[in-house]
C-alpha cells in the first residue's frame, strides 16, 4: 500500500451515530479522522467543540486530525492538548504569530499544522514557518461548508511546497481539504499531495460503504 494518508471528515458522518460511523474505520492504516471545529466568527458555519471531540477521543483509537476555523485556536489548543490528538491544524489567516503556535502544539507532543485559504498566497508561508511544520494544510474550498466544489489553484500551491520542501530540506506533509473524490484526489497526489481529507465523497458513499471510498481515493 502507498503512503498516503486519507483523512474521512466527520463533518459528512451521521452526528447522532458519530461512534457507530468511525467504527467503520477502526484497524485501519494510513487513516485519521478529520475533525472540522468552525466558531461561526472565522467561518459562518458552527460545529462541534471541545466536549464532543473529548468524547470522541475516548471512544475511538483512530489518530484525530483537528481542524480548527476558529479565530481563537490558541485557546482550542489549551483545551485540548491533553486529548491524544495526532495532528492540529489552524488557520494562517486567524493568528499574529504562527510560528510560535507551530512551536507550543509540537511542545504538546501534537503534530503542528497550518492552513490557507483558497485566495491566501502559498508564498505567505515563509521558509521559517514551513521550519516548524508538519503539515500544510492546501484549502481547496473555502472553509465553512462541506460538499462544495474543487478549486483546482490548490494543485499549483502543492507543486510549490514539494519544491521548498526539497530546497530546505524538510519533511512536512502536504494536506487538502475540499472537494476531494477519486478524480481530484488523483490530481493532488500527482501535484505532490501525500494527506487528503474527504467529507462528503466518503460518508455519502452508497450502503455505507465507507472503506469502499477511502480505497479509492488511493488508487
Ligand atoms: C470545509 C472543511 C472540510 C469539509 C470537506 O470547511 O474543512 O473538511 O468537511 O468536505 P467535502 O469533502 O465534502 O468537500
Ligand atoms: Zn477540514
Amino acid at each position: 500500500m502507498n503512503k498516503i494518508i486519507i483523512s474521512p471528515s466527520i463533518l459528512s458522518c451521521d452526528f447522532v451515530n458519530i461512534e457507530r460511523d468511525l467504527k467503520e474505520f477502526e484497524g485501519q492504516e494510513n487513516l485519521w479522522i478529520h475533525l472540522d471545529i468552525m466558531d461561526g466568527h472565522f467561518v459562518p458555519n458552527l460545529t462541534f467543540g471541545i466536549p464532543i471531540i473529548k468524547r470522541i477521543s475516548q471512544v475511538t483509537n483512530l489518530p484525530l486530525d483537528a481542524h480548527l476555523m476558529v479565530t481563537n485556536p490558541e485557546f482550542h489548543l489549551d483545551e485540548m492538548k491533553d486529548f491524544g490528538l495526532k495532528n492540529f491544524t489552524f488557520h494562517y489567516e486567524a493568528v499574529d504569530k504562527p510560528v510560535d503556535l507551530l512551536k507550543k502544539i509540537k511542545d504538546f507532543g501534537i503534530y503542528a499544522g497550518i492552513s490557507i485559504k483558497p485566495g491566501t498566497d502559498v508564498n505567505v508561508l515563509t521558509d521559517e514557518i514551513l521550519k516548524h511544520s508538519d503539515l500544510i494544510l492546501l484549502m481547496s474550498v473555502e472553509p465553512g461548508f462541506g460538499g462544495q466544489s474543487f478549486m483546482p489553484n490548490s494543485l499549483d500551491k502543492a507543486k510549490v511546497l514539494v519544491q521548498k520542501r526539497e530546497q530546505l530540506g524538510l519533511k512536512f506533509q502536504i494536506q487538502i481539504d475540499g472537494g476531494i473524490n477519486d478524480e481530484t484526489g488523483k490530481l493532488a497526489v500527482e501535484a505532490g499531495v501525500n494527506n487528503l481529507v474527504a467529507g462528503s465523497y466518503v460518508f455519502k458513499a452508497p450502503e455505507r460503504k465507507f472503506l469502499d471510498r477511502v480505497n479509492s481515493l488511493r488508487l
